[in-house]
């Protein structure tokens, strides 16, 4: 047989032409959003004055198995994608195990990350609805990034919020998004009444993706033209990312593979979602039964110690409340390297799948273990890998050498969602043995989970 080659490229000619909606195969749907004033489940006209319309309607979707894709996101989509899928010959041989490894490498385009399958659309919806522009949040910026390159391919004004330690740690990166033409504003901020109120009450608080996100849906709703985009966590988040999975499918089948095991990091859920998402089809369809790995940092357990219960998906209390995993809203995680990990939430799809167990297993792991790993990875495969994603690696380094114990010949697939060229702070940490693993005690968890809201009737 032939040797199953190092990238495996699908032609531009073989980017799917529809999405796949995990939710019109899903047993249990998960429970529906809830409007934050009434707690009666939203409706599209809730939804309307925050997202664009088309999205909206996304969101609410758990009909349509495939969604076509517009034309023109496809023609964007051609300058990066079909992105490779690449066998980790060299990984494999330092680890001397019979496991195949493969990775879907999401990080070769310029904004470096799996969030551009997402940003592109979302603001092709925007403009196609006549809008000004479209505010958001970024943790490590990744997100801000795709969406501000995005905005200029369609001509849209756009504003980020972005996490303050990370807006720190990160000087370079928000010159790309300043570059790219978006407005970058470090979140506490004092354009907001809520970030305003966040920062009297928590003077020097280095934010969280929940407080970036309340700033944001804040300026959408109260200026005429604009709306609100978030980079994960949303169905239509990972509707949009399921290219990822449903092109690493068809190239496995090109090979006469399938995998065993597929693993993705979590932070709010997208990338996973995306990766997932055709293997879960046929979970919950009775066709394979593949093995699912979430993986989420110990500093911010969401899925591993979070509770199932309704709350708000930003800190603020401004969002529709969701059914999720949570550490609580008010949770607000160390200052961890993995900025797009540090999400006190998780999607309400894989939320639901999770506690239905289709996604079979969440691990918690540490960030020098995780750091160990992504040096290992960079040193035999070449790419130097985001910290969100070496989350990932870990895992499939872990699951490789016991494959090595055991002499069985398992199929991995990884989902690599982006490079670390910008946390080079990180690295420097890591390299000079200063980073250090935060995890919270019971009693840190327990202040973030009496901040899930306790309103009658919701919670049952
Ligand atoms: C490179 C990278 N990977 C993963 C993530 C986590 O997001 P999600 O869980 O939505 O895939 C992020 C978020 O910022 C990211 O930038």
């Amino acid at each position: 047989m032939a040797k199953i080659p190092y990238k495996i490229y699908l032609g531009e000619d073989e980017i799917p032409k529809q999405w796949y909606n995990v939710r019109a195969d899903m047993k249990t749907q998960h429970r529906p959003m809830l409007n934050p004033a009434t707690h009666k489940p939203v409706q599209l006209a809730d939804l309307e004055p925050v997202f664009c319309t088309e999205l909206a309607k996304q969101e609410l979707n758990e009909t349509d198995r495939y969604i076509d894709i517009p034309e023109e996101v496809r023609e964007h989509y051609r300058m990066f994608r079909p992105s490779p899928l690449m066998r980790a010959y060299y990984l494999e041989k330092a680890l001397d195990t019979p496991a195949k490894i493969y990775y879907k490498f999401e990080g070769g385009n310029t904004s470096g990350s799996h969030k551009l399958n997402s940003s592109i659309a979302q603001a092709y919806y925007a403009k196609a609805q006549g809008l000004k522009g479209v505010t958001t949040e970024t943790g490590a910026g990744q997100w801000g990034t795709a969406l501000a390159m995005a905005c200029q391919y369609f001509g849209l004004d756009c504003k980020v919020y972005m996490v303050k330690c990370s807006y720190e740690q990160k000087p370079y990166r928000k010159e790309v998004i300043h570059t790219y033409g978006a407005d970058i504003i470090p979140s506490p901020s004092m354009t907001t009444k809520i970030g305003c109120e966040i920062n009297e009450r928590f003077p020097g608080s280095t934010g969280s993706l929940g407080t970036a996100i309340s700033e944001a849906v804040e300026y959408a709703t109260t200026h005429e033209g604009y709306r609100y985009v978030l980079g994960s966590v949303l169905n239509q988040v990972l509707l949009h990312q399921s290219i990822i999975g449903l092109e690493a499918k068809a190239a496995l089948e090109k090979v006469g593979e399938y995998p065993d095991i597929v693993i993705g990091c979590a932070g709010g859920g997208s990338n996973l979602g995306g990766i997932m998402s055709p293997f879960m089809g046929d979970k919950l369809t009775g066709k394979a039964n593949p093995h699912f790995i979430a993986v989420e940092p110990a500093s911010c357990p969401t899925l591993t110690r979070g509770k199932f219960a309704y709350d708000f998906c930003d800190t603020g209390m401004v969002t529709p409340l969701a059914k999720m995993y949570t550490l609580g809203c008010g949770f607000i995680p160390s200052a961890n390297h993995a900025g797009g990990l540090r999400y006190h939430g998780m999607s309400p799809i894989l939320s639901q799948l999770y506690h239905d167990g289709y996604l079979d297993e969440a691990r918690a792991v540490e960030q020098t273990s995780v750091f160990e790993a992504a040096e290992m990875f960079a040193k035999v495969e070449g790419i130097l890998p985001a910290p969100e994603s070496s989350h990932a690696i870990r895992v499939a380094i872990d699951e490789a050498l016991k494959c090595k114990e055991s002499g069985e010949e398992k199929t991995i697939l990884f989902n690599l969602t982006g490079t670390g060229y910008f946390d080079l702070a990180a690295y420097k940490a890591y390299n000079e043995k200063t980073m250090n693993d935060y995890i919270p005690t019971d009693a840190d968890l327990e202040k973030g989970f009496a901040t899930i809201p306790h309103i009658e009737g919701i919670q049952e």
